[in-house]
């Protein structure tokens, strides 16, 4: 299973960059807002920084917009993936920009529909949104599980992207079914690396070497 971070936060990024934990990362205008900086530099140092697929949205709705934004967002580096609303001008945009050869990655899906018709536009990825269903009272990993399903049916080669991730338990239950990314909020991914076993175990690993040092007090690990 991959890992994206869903962020668009410089310092994060690089700190689990560094830790060899991101294979890619996911970002929209409610996550750039969210910086105080120049949300246009901003995406460009991510692409940088990062050597995997790096989602970049567009703004546009209209089927133009899209493909011009697309084309400027590509410009940022080769492993940019532009990030397309699922709309039917969303999908002629996913189409037409298979044929430019810009991969994308069709968000803001909400029904394995929705991901059928994605794929067979051409989408490099789906984002299907898990969170805000199960905040509407559905069962989001559901939805993961049927188009992991579909997918497979028909040897779809659009990988899903497992999104809008609320806690590590989303992340185990995605990663059972055979997800092939999920994208991370980067407090998620701080929790999935932290259990307090294994804190109170190095506690008590230093205090007892503490104790060693003590008798042998020349002692070089
Ligand atoms: O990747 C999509 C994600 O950013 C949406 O998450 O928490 O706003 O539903 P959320």
């Amino acid at each position: 299973m991959k890992i994206f971070l869903d962020t668009a936060n410089l310092q994060l990024i690089k700190e689990y960059n560094e830790m060899g934990l991101v294979d890619g990362i996911t970002t929209n205008p409610t996550l750039l807002a969210k910086e105080n900086n120049d949300p246009i530099e901003i995406m460009k140092e991510i692409v940088r920084l990062v050597k995997g697929p790096v989602s970049l949205e567009v703004v546009s709705q209209d089927y133009e917009g899209m493909i011009d934004e697309a084309h400027r967002l590509k410009k940022f580096g080769e492993n940019v993936v532009v990030k397309i609303p699922m709309t039917s001008n969303g999908l002629k945009a996913i189409r037409r920009l298979k044929e430019d050869h810009i991969d994308t990655n069709c968000t803001l899906v909400f029904s394995s529909n929705q991901a059928i018709l994605a794929a067979k536009s051409g989408a490099r990825y789906v984002s299907p949104f898990i969170g805000r269903l199960d905040d509407a009272g559905h069962k989001g990993m559901n939805l993961i599980k049927e188009i992991v399903e579909i997918f497979k049916n028909y040897n779809f080669d659009t990988e899903v992207i497992v999104a809008s991730v609320r806690h590590p338990l989303h992340v185990i239950s995605a990663a059972r079914i055979g997800a092939d990314i999920v994208t991370l909020p980067p407090d998620v991914l701080a929790k999935m690396l932290k259990h307090p076993l294994t804190d109170k175990g190095l506690d008590t690993f230093n205090s007892d070497w503490e104790k060693v040092k003590k008798t042998y007090p020349n002692l070089i690990l």
